[in-house]
C-alpha cells in the first residue's frame, strides 16, 4: 500500500517506517523534525535496503502539518492510500506550561490533516494515541472500555482527537480509523542504529536510564518508593518498539479492510516496577546503576498495565519481546550513539 506517515522521522515512527518498507509498503513521511532528526531516516533507508536487498520505496517531505497549501500538493502527488499519523508534541510537563502551543501542534495540525485527507478521498488512519487518556484507571488490567479520564493538556489532545475522530466516523461512515493507545514504548531496533533520542533532559524513565549508563547523567531519580506496589516504586507496562511497530502494519491492514472506528491497547498486559527496570538495564550494560530515591512526581499514577486480550483477537497481534531484550537493545543504540543522532 502507499502509505503516508507524520512524524516518521520521530522515535515510534522511525521504527514502524522501517517495517512498513520491509514488507514492502511505498512509504512518504512527513515532518517537520520539531522533535526529531532527519539522520534517523537516512539510518532507516539503510536498513530497509540492507534487509530487502533492493531499493525501498520511501520519499520523505519536510512539512509542517499546519501548512495546509504544501500538505494539499502532497496528496496529489502521492496519492496515499491510509496514513498512520504519529506527529505531535507529548511532553506531559511541557504542555502543562504551553498548553495553547500543544493545542496548536496536536489539534489544529490534526483537523488540517484530516481536512486535506477529506479532499484526496483518502479515509483510511491509524493514530497514535496513549494510555495517558485512561488516566488514573480503577480497573488493572486496563481494557479499551474503561472510562476515559485525562490530566494534562497533553492527554486531552489525545483524548480530543480519539472524540474527532469519532464524530467524523459518525458523519461519513466511509472512514476507517484505528486507534492505538501505547502504554510504555521503550528499546530500539536490533540494529542499534535508530532508538530514542529525546532532545534536553528525558521526561520519561527509560531514556533518562540509559543516560545515566553512558554516562549522561549522575544517577537515576527515582520518583517515588511509597506507593501501594510491591516495591514501592511506579508499575507500567513497557512495551518493546518493535513490537508497537509491528501492531501498526496489523492496524494499517485492518483498517484498509474494514470501516468504522476502533480502539486497541499495545502493551504486554504485565507491569514492571522502575527499581526492577533499573535492575534490567543493569544486567544489559554490565553494571549497577546509581539511583537517588527522591519525593514523586506530582500526577503520577501507581500503576498501570494493559488488557491486551482485544489486539490479540482483531489484529492478530501481540507483544513478544520480554524486559530484557528492551533494555539490551535499549543499551546497543545508546553505547553506541552516546549523543543520540546528534553526533553522526
Ligand atoms: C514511568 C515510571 C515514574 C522518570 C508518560 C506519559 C504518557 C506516555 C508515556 C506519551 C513512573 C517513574 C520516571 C524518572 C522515575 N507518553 N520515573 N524517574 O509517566 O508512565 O507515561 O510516558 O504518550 O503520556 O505520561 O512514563 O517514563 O515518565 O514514567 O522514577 O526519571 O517511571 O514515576 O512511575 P509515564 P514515564
Amino acid at each position: 500500500m502507499r502509505i503516508l506517515v507524520t512524524g516518521g522521522a520521530g522515535y515510534i515512527g522511525s521504527h514502524t517506517v522501517l517495517q512498513l518498507l520491509v514488507a514492502g509498503h511505498d512509504v512518504c513521511v512527513v515532518d517537520n523534525y520539531s522533535n526529531s532528526s532527519p539522520k534517523a531516516l537516512e539510518r532507516v533507508y539503510e536498513l530497509a535496503s540492507a534487509e530487502t536487498a533492493g531499493d525501498p520505496s520511501l520519499h520523505v517531505a519536510e512539512i509542517d502539518l499546519n501548512d495546509a497549501d504544501a500538505l494539499d500538493l502532497l496528496f496529489a502527488d502521492v496519492t496515499p492510500e491510509a496514513v498512520i499519523h504519529f506527529a505531535g508534541f507529548k511532553a506531559v510537563g511541557e504542555s502543562v506550561a504551553e498548553p495553547l502551543k500543544y493545542y496548536r501542534n496536536n489539534i489544529v495540525g490534526t483537523i488540517t490533516l484530516l481536512e486535506t485527507m477529506s479532499r484526496h478521498g483518502v479515509k483510511n488512519l491509524v493514530f497514535s494515541s496513549s494510555a495517558t487518556v485512561y488516566g488514573d484507571a480503577k480497573e488493572l488490567p486496563v481494557a479499551e472500555d474503561a472510562p476515559r479520564s485525562v490530566t494534562n493538556p497533553y492527554g486531552r489532545t489525545k483524548l480530543m482527537i480519539e472524540e474527532i475522530l469519532e464524530d467524523l466516523v459518525q458523519a461519513d461512515p466511509e472512514w476507517s480509523v484505528g486507534i492505538l493507545r501505547y502504554f510504555n514504548p521503550v528499546g530500539a531496533h536490533p540494529s542499534g542504529q535508530i532508538g530514542e533520542d529525546p532532545q534536553g533532559i528525558p521526561n520519561n524513565l527509560m531514556p533518562f536510564i540509559a543516560q545515566v549508563a553512558v554516562g549522561r547523567r549522575e544517577a537515576v531519580n527515582v520518583f517515588g518508593n511509597d506507593y501501594p506496589t510491591p516495591d514501592g516504586t511506579g508499575v507500567r507496562d513497557y512495551i518493546h518498539v518493535e513490537d508497537l511497530a509491528e501492531g501498526h502494519l496489523q492496524a494499517v491492514d485492518y483498517v484498509a479492510k474494514n470501516s468504522g472506528w476502533r480502539a486497541w491497547n499495545l502493551g504486554t498486559g504485565k507491569g514492571v516496577s522502575v527499581l526492577e527496570l533499573i535492575a534490567s538495564y543493569s544486567r544489559a550494560c554490565g553494571r549497577e546503576l546509581p539511583v537517588n530515591i527522591t519525593d514523586r512526581r506530582p500526577g503520577d499514577i501507581a500503576e498501570s498495565y494493559a488488557d491486551v486480550s482485544r489486539a490479540e483477537r482483531e489484529l492478530g497481534w501481540e507483544a513478544k519481546r520480554s524486559v530484557d531484550e528492551m533494555t539490551v537493545d535499549s543499551w546497543r543504540w545508546q553505547s553506541a550513539n552516546p549523543q543520540g543522532y546528534r553526533e553522526s
